[in-house]
């Protein structure tokens, strides 16, 4: 049998209407937006609204994806979203954004790794792709971090942004898409940034309230020195995997956490940042959404063009690091329009008929 590439064939991105300024913030906490930017380089993010989720702006991004690949949903083998925000603990939020979307025939699942979420979901995508157990793979990032942010904590509440990127994987024959990918791990730092309350080793309670466990904790120091160790390592290595050498890079997307860590980057990897993709500036850290929306950024911008080679390199809580390398393609040819955000409503009637349905199955079942 040939080999098969998973290639990345749409992408769509969706971010919260409200924008938080860093004068906004200001008049929260005790900052200032000389510091925030000389020290983030943030100068605004975008922070979700009532009615809007996890799985909402997931949906809305998948949608803008699915259109650009022209892919129906229900042609969907695989959704694989990765958050650090799920809507709940379980079900799953990719069940949710299964459901809203219309993909019938996919599996859906979350996958947890932070900031380094995207890279491991486009990983094991590309994976069930080369291996043949997939033709059609959504993959997200989509958060919601103003929900576990602690808005008195001027340590960690200037940090984070809300939104939501998806890019759809298929299968060809032509080489190219994700070439290769490093996934790392050292529990070791797991206390170095978490949300610990509200798991099963601190169940909610009124003292996990109290203790404020339900909001993200943060040693940013800490944090920061392992970031600017690990993102030139983790590039190296991938496109050491792939058998290229830096030159063959056209640009490198990292997560967008901290413009100095980004820079220290560029600097470990002998780079200019001409050839960084950098826009914390506009969303602050979406964490493993900050990917794909750099990512559609670029292409917006002409800076990634089909043949170009990009790698994409993330660090997180875990902590966590990786990264993969892409060569980019682009649509794959079509020969008839589809048009998937179409299907929304589709999907809300069948969803509903499918409720209705269990209700009277429920009853029937129950009195006979
Ligand atoms: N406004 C004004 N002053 C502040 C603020 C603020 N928002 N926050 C901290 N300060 C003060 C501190 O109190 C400290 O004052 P002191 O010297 O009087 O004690 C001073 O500024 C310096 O504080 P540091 O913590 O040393 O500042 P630093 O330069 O390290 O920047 C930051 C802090 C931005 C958090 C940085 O450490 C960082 O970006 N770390 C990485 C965090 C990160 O990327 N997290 C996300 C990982 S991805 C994921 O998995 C979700």
């Amino acid at each position: 049998m040939s080999p098969r590439y998973a290639h990345i064939t749409g992408w769509g991105m969706a971010v919260p209407e409200k924008v938080l300024t860093n004068s906004d913030l200001e008049k929260i906490v005790d900052t200032n937006d000389e510091w925030i930017v000389s020290r983030t380089g943030i100068r605004q993010r975008h922070i979700a609204g009532v009615g809007e989720t996890t799985a909402t702006l997931a949906a809305d991004a998948a949608l803008h994806a699915l259109e650009v690949a022209n892919l129906h949903p229900a042609d969907l083998d695989m959704i694989i979203l990765s958050t650090s925000s799920p809507e709940h603990i379980f079900p799953a939020t990719a069940s949710l954004v299964q459901d809203q979307i219309g993909a019938v025939k996919a599996g859906a699942f979350d996958l947890m790794a932070a900031c380094t979420g995207f890279v491991y979901a486009l990983n094991s995508g590309s994976q069930a792709i080369k291996s043949n157990g997939a033709d059609n793979v959504l993959v997200i990032g989509s958060e919601t971090l103003s929900r576990v942010v602690n808005w008195k904590d001027r340590n960690t509440c200037i940090l984070f942004g809300d939104g939501a990127g998806a890019f759809v994987l298929q299968a060809s024959e032509e080489p190219g898409g994700v070439m290769s990918a490093v996934l790392r791990s050292d529990g070791s730092g797991a206390n170095l940034l978490s949300v610990p309350g509200g798991g099963s080793r601190h169940p909610a309670s009124m003292q996990t309230l109290y203790d404020g466990l339900h909001y993200i904790q943060m040693n940013g120091r800490e944090v920061f020195r392992f970031a600017t160790r690990v993102m030139a390592e983790a590039s190296q290595q991938t496109i050491e995997a792939a058998n290229l050498t830096l030159e063959d890079i056209t640009l490198l997307i990292p997560h967008q956490a901290n413009l100095r860590i980004i820079e220290a980057a560029a600097r470990g990897l002998n780079i200019s940042m001409d050839k960084v993709m950098v826009n914390i500036e506009n969303y602050g850290n979406t964490s493993t959404a900050s990917i794909p929306i750099a990512t559609i950024e670029a292409l917006e911008q002409g800076r990634l063009k089909p043949g170009d080679k990009t790698v994409m390199v993330a660090f997180g809580s875990g902590l966590t690091w990786g990264a993969a390398l892409v060569e980019w393609t682009g649509p794959l040819p079509f020969q008839r329009k589809v048009s998937p955000r179409q299907v929304r409503w589709t999907a809300r009637i069948r969803s509903i008929f499918a409720r209705v349905r269990r209700r009277i199955e429920g009853f029937l079942w129950g009195s006979g």
